[in-house]
């Protein structure tokens, strides 16, 4: 649902100001680094959790790119969030080393598992450096290895609603 006064949609609310206050503030710290949009989106990312629309518009004007440019970049790169992240993530490892030993039967059961959950996150990753204990997955950013569909259900069963 989307509110006339959200970050995105025109009006901004006090916290929408803060917000963009402080997006401006990240851009103008780093706009005469190197690579500075990578620098600035990063650092976006990491105070705020995500880069909305309206963070594209003011990184864009401190750093004096066209919105194009900026969203360009925030879609390619699949670490940039462009909505709040969900309660709980469940990343699996998808690499060749855990691939055999079963992280594509239990991708498919963790997907199955959680489908419909917009508090759950279930996505796929290339190695988390555990590849002799695969099938890897992190599940809300902790490392577990030896992961089988079962095991995943019994380390997220209180997210049961
Ligand atoms: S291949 Fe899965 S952790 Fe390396």
């Amino acid at each position: 649902m989307t509110r006339a006064t959200s970050p995105d949609h025109g009006m901004g609310t006090g916290l929408d100001l803060e917000r963009t206050g402080t997006v401006r503030r990240l851009a103008e710290q780093h706009a005469s680094e190197r690579g500075a949009l990578m620098v600035v989106l990063h650092a976006v990312q990491s105070e705020l959790g995500h880069i909305g629309r309206s963070d594209v518009e003011a990184i864009a004007d401190v750093l004096n790119l066209s919105r194009a440019d900026v969203h360009g970049v925030v879609s390619f790169y699949k670490d940039f969030r462009t909505e709040p992240s969900p309660e709980h993530t469940v990343h699996l490892c998808r690499a060749e080393a855990c691939q055999s030993v079963g992280a594509e039967a239990l991708y498919v059961d963790a997907r199955r598992a959680f489908a419909g959950r917009d508090d759950v996150e279930v996505d796929e990753v290339f190695c988390l450096g555990n590849c002799a204990l695969g099938p890897s997955g992190m599940i809300d950013g902790r490392l577990h290895g030896r992961l089988s569909s079962e095991r995943l259900l019994g380390l997220t069963e209180e997210w049961v609603r």
